[in-house]
């Protein structure tokens, strides 16, 4: 599969006249000189443009991409999307398929490793995972330094950044075999500092993770277990949470992607990028999208208040979180299989009252001219909150239940970027607009 995607008008390379004519001409007004740009995968490299200069002083063209709306920053092999048709596919296979197929772990080795696993390598897998679960004991010193009512990001964000400390050989980032450790740490260690986090906050013992249990059964144990001297994890949600988390795996070069690609090319321990993309995701624009829509829910109340509310979007008084995407212009292929999940959940935990709001936001949104014409459809997070909530979660836990199934998606576009030779540290360019030279001011002469 071309690893980019291709213009449907892109002229067919093998025919022999068609193919002079992969280049791009371009004539500099100013100068009246004209240049020949060559195309490969319907993109021109922004570094021909330098050559386009009005005088030996200046530096040459550069191109301007606020938020990289038109921007190829890295050639990837891992995740495919087409916005357009609502297509996505992890290693060329399609989402829906992987939901109702594979399951989380089987799905991270896929994306980490760009083949599925035969039976003994996965077995293989879950097996190093499932040994790298427990954290140092000092982890819980610094999580007891935190607030009872610190937000689960915040404190995961911290503490995946403070494992760097416990594992210096992570350093050792051009060394295969350390990779593949901090892998297998990284993906054991999420749910284990996860619900940590969240036992936490409740003032409730730690639970320990126990490897018997499947990777999303483990979580749940970790998270709800009281007395009871074993966990048995409700089989309901136990699959519903396996399949969120392949749902969540990966999403190409998105804010926190980019985030872990431009923290990893300077060279930082892979603890140090996962724990900036953590970041990334915590934004209310990102991962944080699903605890704000709970809140949106929550704030608009009822049916009946649904049109009010609206009313007041389209006067861009509010954004209708979970609605919209960058590369989406159709169904978000996810909250479509996420709208399936959630009736399997409600029917083990009762019917979340707030669902009849949402399914009125998307009637009515889904037919209004504001939103038709913007094309903005349900993200993967606009029904994500409701499952969790049924489940028993705080919203502010939903951000962190993005974090760990995407941990496996940042940790293969970290490798992709540290072994392509194409790619260095990230640096982009600027336009300077501020003030040219001028003389320091004196206190005593300052207005
Ligand atoms: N509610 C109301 N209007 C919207 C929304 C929204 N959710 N999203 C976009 N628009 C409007 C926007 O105001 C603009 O209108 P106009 O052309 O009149 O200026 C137009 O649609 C295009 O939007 P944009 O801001 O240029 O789109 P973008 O690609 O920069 O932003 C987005 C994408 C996801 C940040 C945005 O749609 C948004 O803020 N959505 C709500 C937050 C959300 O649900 N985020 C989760 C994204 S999916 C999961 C993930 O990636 O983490």
């Amino acid at each position: 599969m071309n690893p980019v995607q291709q213009p449907a008008s892109r002229p067919d390379a093998s025919q022999g006249s068609a193919k002079a004519r992969e280049s791009l001409s371009i004539t500099d007004n100013r100068t009246g000189k004209s240049y020949d740009v060559p195309i490969k995968d319907g993109t021109i490299n922004a570094v021909d443009l330098r050559q386009i200069k009005t005088g030996p002083d200046d530096f040459g063209m550069m191109t301007y991409d606020p938020a990289f709306n038109n921007t190829a920053a890295c050639i990837s092999r891992i995740t495919y999307i087409d916005g357009e048709k609502g297509i996505l596919r992890y290693r060329g296979y399609p989402i829906e398929t992987l939901a109702e197929k594979s399951t989380y772990l089987e799905t991270a080795y896929l994306i980490l490793h760009g083949e599925l696993p035969t039976k003994s390598q996965l077995s293989d897998w879950a097996y190093h995972i499932s040994h790298h679960t427990f954290i140092h004991e000092s982890t819980k010193k610094f999580l007891d330094g935190f607030h009872y009512d610190a937000h689960p990001m915040g404190m995961l964000i911290s503490t995946i950044a403070a494992l760097s400390t416990f594992y210096p050989d992570a350093k050792d980032i051009f060394n295969e075999e350390s990779r593949r450790k901090q892998t297998y740490r990284l993906i054991g260690k999420m749910p284990t500092l996860a619900a940590f986090a969240y036992r936490h906050s409740l003032g409730m013992p730690y639970s320990y993770p126990d490897n018997d249990l499947s990777y999303p059964g483990n979580f749940l144990n970790m998270l709800f277990k009281t007395t009871e001297m074993k966990y048995r994890p409700n089989p309901t949600l136990e699959h519903a949470l396996d399949i969120l988390f392949i749902l969540h795996a990966d999403h190409e070069q998105n804010c926190s992607a980019s985030a872990m690609r431009n923290v990893g090319s300077s060279h930082v321990d892979p603890f140090s990028a996962t724990a900036a993309a953590t970041a990334a995701l915590y934004g209310p624009l990102h991962g944080g999208a699903n605890e704000e829509v709970l809140r949106m829910l929550m704030e608009i109340g009822s049916v009946a208040k649904v049109p009010a509310y609206i009313k007041r979007v389209k006067a861009g008084e509010k954004k209708l979180m979970g609605f919209g995407h960058r590369i989406y212009k159709n169904y978000d292929p996810r909250a479509r299989i996420i709208k399936g999940i959630a009736d399997q959940v409600f029917d083990v935990m009762g019917r979340n009252p707030l669902l009849d709001i949402a399914l009125e936001v998307e009637h009515i949104a889904l037919e209004d001219e504001y939103f038709v014409k913007r094309k903005l459809y349900p993200n993967v997070d606009f029904y994500t909150g409701l499952i969790y909530q049924s489940m028993g979660f705080p919203v502010t836990m939903f951000p962190v239940l993005f974090a760990i199934p995407r941990t496996s998606g940042w940790l293969a576009q970290w490798e992709e970027m540290l072994l392509d030779p194409e790619q260095k540290i990230a640096r982009p360019r600027q336009i300077y607009k501020g003030y040219d030279k001028r003389p320091y001011v004196p206190m005593e002469q300052r207005s």
